[in-house]
C-alpha cells in the first residue's frame, strides 16, 4: 500500500498528495482540488489491519489491508439520490480528523460481560464543491467499519437514495471461497447455506463470509441498522459485491432526509475461522443501551407448547388435537418448574389460527383467547411455581393489523405479568402487507426500510412495558441488542423447525456453518434439543440430522440468551442422563471463546457461566461436527489456573452415527485442571459437551 505512496506524518493517519512534504492541513487548504490526488491511511491499534482511503480516481475509494496484504482491494464509495443522481465522480477529499477511543463497556446480559471498544477513526470529507458528505472509518484489531453521514446542508431536505454505490472488490474471486444464502428470495434468511468460490455467488445476504486465497477469513456485514434498508450483496464483475439496498415497494431504497447516517458497513477480519468468533465488532459499533435499567430483560430456558405442532401432534388451532389449553400450558409449567426453566412459550392461544392464516394475517386476534384457554388462569398458576407464560404474536405479516392492535396486546401481557413475546412474520420475502396512509395496500420486503422500522417499533412499544422481544422472521441482527437489550433473541436463519417438515431437512453442515454465518450477527432462537430425532408420522426424508450429542453441544454453540428445550417433555423423559446437561447449561456467560474450528465443519467453543448456581465459575464446551467424525484435542487452558473441575463430558459413543445409530452416547466425569487435555471423538454430524464443575 504506502509504496505507491510519499507518506507526509498528519498525527495517526498519512495524507499524501504529489507534491512537496508540507503540513497536510496546509496543503489541502493550498492545492486546488482539481490537481491533487489524495490518500490517507489508518491503522488498527496493534497496526495489523489498515485502510487507505483515496481519491485518485477522481472519486472516493478505500482499500483494506491485513498485515500488508490487501484483503480488500480499491473498492467504490458514494451514494445516489433521486434527485442529485450519482454524488460520486468528481468527489474530492478535503477534509480529514483522525481520533483513538479505548473503553470497556458492560452487556447486561451476553456472551461476555465486558467488551473492550478500542479502535482508531479516520472522518474524511468529501466534496464536488456543491455537495458535501462524510465517511468515517473505524479500524479495530478484529476489522473495520465505515459510514456515511450527509450533513444538512443549503436547499436539500428531503433525499431518497436509489442506489449505494459501495463496492467490496475481493482479491482473486476465483480462488476465495463463500458460504452464502440467497437475498431477495421468498424464503427470506430461511436457506441452506452454499459454499462456492465467491466468483460464483448471486446476491447474497449479510453476514458474509469468506475464505480468501491466503487462508485470511473475512465477513461483510453491517452495524446498528436503524431506519435504513438492509444492505445485501450483489455480485457485478467477478469480485465486486455492490452494496444492494433492500427496496421499498415503489423501487426507492432509502426515504430519509438531509442530517441522516447510514448504517455501519463492517468487514470482520482474522487470521482462521475461529478469529472471526471471537470478534465484538457489531456490538462495538452500535449505540450504548437506551433503555436504562433492563435489570428485567430475563435470559434462561424455556420450554412450549411449540415443536408437537410442527410434527402434527397438535394443532396451532381449534380441535381435539388443540394444543394451547389451559390443562396442557400447566402441564409443561410443571415439567419447566422441575427443570428450572424461566418460562413457557403458548402458540396458538389466541382467535385466528383455524384456516388458511399462513398467508392472511388480517384474522388474527391479538386479545381473544380460545375458549379452552384461560390466560389469567395459566398465568397465575405459572406464578405460584415461578415460571412465566411466554406470549406469542404470529402476524403472518400483516403489520397494519398489528400496528393496530399492539398497544392492547401488549397491555395484556403486561397485565398478566408476561415478560417475553415471541413475535412471527411468515409471509414471503416480498410479501409483508400494510395499508398506506391511502387505504392501499402495499407489498414490502422483510429487510426494507419500512420493516427495519416496524421491527423497532415493536421492541420500543415492548420496553415501555418491559418486555422482552424474540423475533422470528426477522430483520437480519445489526448488533441492536446493545441499544435495545429487549431484544433479546431472534430466528433468521433455518431453524430446527426445518428438521420437521424443510425439504430438505437442515443438513450435517448447517449448524457448524450457522456458527461463522448467521451467529456473528448475534443470538438466534434456534429451538435446539429435540430428543426424538425421528418422530413417528412425518415426511419419510424428515429427521433431525445430529446425534443426540450434537442437540446437547447447540446450547454452547449456537449463542442466545434465550434457549429453548423444544422437544416434548415424554422425549426428555427417555434420556434424564443427557436431558440433566440441558437442566445444568446456562445461558448468560461472563466470557466465551471460540477455541477451533473450521467454517462449515466443525466448531468448539467454550463459556464461562454469568452468576447462577456456580457464582459465575463453572465453565461449559460445546463442539459440533458435520458429516465428517473426527476427533479433538482441546486444550483445558481457558480454565481458571487455580481451580479444580469435576469435567461431566457428554459424548457420542464408539458406535454413534447420525443415520442409524444417533443415541449412542457416554457420560463420564474425571477430575481435571487447567493443565490438562481432553479427547473428544465426534460421529459423523455428532457433538460433545462439557460442564466442568468447578470442585
Ligand atoms: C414460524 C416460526 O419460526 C415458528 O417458530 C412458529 O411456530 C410459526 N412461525 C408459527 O408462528
Ligand atoms: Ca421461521
Amino acid at each position: 500500500m504506502s509504496h505507491l505512496l510519499k507518506d507526509l506524518a498528519c498525527t495517526t493517519h498519512k495524507v499524501t498528495r504529489q507534491l512537496a512534504p508540507i503540513p497536510c492541513a496546509l496543503l489541502l487548504a493550498l492545492c486546488p482540488l482539481s490537481s491533487i490526488a489524495a490518500n490517507i491511511e489508518i491503522t488498527s491499534p496493534d497496526k495489523h489491519i489498515s485502510i487507505t482511503v483515496r481519491d485518485d480516481n477522481l472519486k472516493p475509494e478505500y482499500q483494506v489491508y491485513y498485515q500488508g496484504k490487501s484483503v480488500i482491494d480499491a473498492s467504490a464509495l458514494g451514494l445516489a439520490f433521486q434527485t442529485l443522481g450519482e454524488l460520486q465522480a468528481g468527489f474530492k477529499l478535503v477534509d480529514s480528523k483522525t481520533s483513538t477511543h479505548k473503553s470497556t463497556w458492560e452487556q447486561p446480559w451476553g456472551e461476555k460481560q465486558w467488551m473492550l471498544d478500542h479502535h482508531h477513526s479516520l472522518t474524511t470529507t468529501f466534496s464536488n464543491g456543491t455537495y458535501q458528505y462524510n465517511i468515517e472509518f473505524r479500524a479495530f484489531n478484529d476489522g473495520i467499519g465505515f459510514r456515511y453521514h450527509f450533513p444538512k446542508q443549503a436547499q436539500l431536505s428531503e433525499l431518497n437514495i436509489t442506489q449505494e454505490l459501495t463496492t467490496f472488490t475481493i482479491p482473486q474471486p476465483e480462488a476465495a471461497q463463500a458460504w452464502w444464502i440467497p437475498a431477495r428470495g421468498w424464503n427470506r434468511y430461511e436457506y441452506l447455506y452454499k459454499k462456492t468460490q465467491v466468483s460464483d455467488i448471486d446476491r447474497v445476504h449479510t453476514p458474509f463470509t469468506l475464505k480468501l486465497n491466503n487462508g485470511i477469513h473475512l465477513s461483510i456485514h453491517e452495524a446498528a441498522l436503524t431506519d435504513y434498508a438492509a444492505m445485501t450483496l450483489d455480485q457485478r464483475r467477478s469480485g465486486v459485491l455492490r452494496a444492494d439496498l433492500t427496496p421499498w415497494s415503489d423501487g426507492i431504497k432509502v426515504k430519509t432526509h438531509a442530517g441522516f447516517s447510514s448504517p455501519w458497513r463492517t468487514i470482520q477480519i482474522a487470521p482462521d475461522a475461529k478469529g472471526l468468533l471471537n470478534s465484538s465488532l457489531i456490538l462495538n459499533l452500535n449505540e450504548p443501551n437506551k433503555l436504562g435499567d433492563v435489570s428485567w430483560v430475563e435470559p434462561g430456558k424455556y420450554a412450549g407448547i411449540w415443536w408437537g405442532m410442527h410434527i402434527g401432534e397438535n394443532t396451532w388451532g381449534s380441535g381435539n388435537k388443540h394444543g394451547a389449553t389451559t390443562s396442557e400450558t400447566k402441564r409443561y409449567m410443571d415439567f419447566a418448574a422441575a427443570s428450572g426453566f424461566i418460562g413457557v412459550l403458548v402458540e396458538g392461544w389466541n382467535l385466528g389460527w383455524d384456516g388458511s392464516w399462513f398467508h392472511n394475517g388480517d384474522v388474527f386476534s391479538f386479545s381473544q383467547s380460545y375458549a379452552d384457554f384461560d390466560i389469567k388462569a395459566v398465568a397465575d398458576y405459572g406464578k405460584q411455581l415461578g415460571v412465566r407464560l411466554i406470549g406469542h404474536h404470529e402476524t403472518s405479516g400483516s403489520v397494519t393489523n398489528y400496528r393496530k392492535q399492539m398497544d392492547d396486546a401488549y397491555d395484556l401481557y403486561e397485565k398478566h405479568g408476561v415478560t417475553q413475546i415471541k413475535t412471527g412474520y411468515v409471509a414471503d420475502g416480498g410479501d409483508i402487507k400494510r395499508v398506506d396512509k391511502s387505504g392501499i395496500v402495499r407489498h414490502e420486503w422483510h429487510d426494507g426500510q419500512f420493516m427495519v422500522n416496524e421491527y423497532l417499533h415493536s421492541i420500543e412499544q415492548a420496553a415501555k412495558r418491559k418486555i422482552s422481544i424474540n423475533t422470528h422472521e426477522p430483520i437480519k441482527d445489526t448488533g441492536l441488542r446493545r441499544t435495545y437489550p429487549n431484544w433479546i433473541s431472534r430466528e433468521g436463519a433455518r431453524g430446527q423447525e426445518f428438521n420437521a417438515w424443510g425439504t430438505p431437512p437442515n443438513n450435517p453442515s448447517h449448524t457448524p456453518t450457522l456458527a461463522y454465518t448467521r451467529m456473528l450477527a448475534g443470538p438466534m432462537d434456534f429451538t435446539p434439543g429435540i430428543f426424538d430425532l425421528a418422530p413417528e408420522g412425518l415426511d419419510a426424508v424428515n429427521r433431525v440430522q445430529t446425534t443426540l450429542m450434537k442437540q446437547l453441544a447447540l446450547y454452547v454453540v449456537l449463542y442466545s440468551p434465550i434457549q429453548m428445550a423444544a422437544d416434548l417433555p415424554k422425549n426428555y423423559a427417555k434420556y434424564p442422563d443427557a436431558f440433566q446437561f440441558i437442566k445444568d447449561v446456562p445461558t448468560d456467560w461472563t466470557t466465551s471463546i471460540a477455541l477451533q474450528g473450521e467454517v462449515g465443519e466443525y466448531v468448539v467453543f467454550a463459556r464461562q457461566e454469568r452468576g447462577g448456581a456456580s457464582h459465575g465459575k463453572d465453565w461449559y464446551v460445546g463442539a459440533i461436527t458435520d458429516d465428517s467424525k473426527r476427533t479433538l484435542t482441546i486444550a483445558l487452558d481457558f480454565l481458571d489456573k487455580n481451580t479444580h473441575y469435576q469435567a461431566q463430558i457428554y459424548r457420542d459413543g464408539p458406535d454413534a452415527n447420525w443415520q442409524s445409530n444417533p443415541y449412542d452416547y457416554i457420560i463420564k466425569t474425571k477430575n481435571v485442571t487447567n493443565a490438562d487435555k481432553i479427547e473428544l471423538p465426534l460421529a459423523t454430524s455428532g457433538g460433545a459437551a462439557i460442564r466442568f464443575k468447578a470442585l
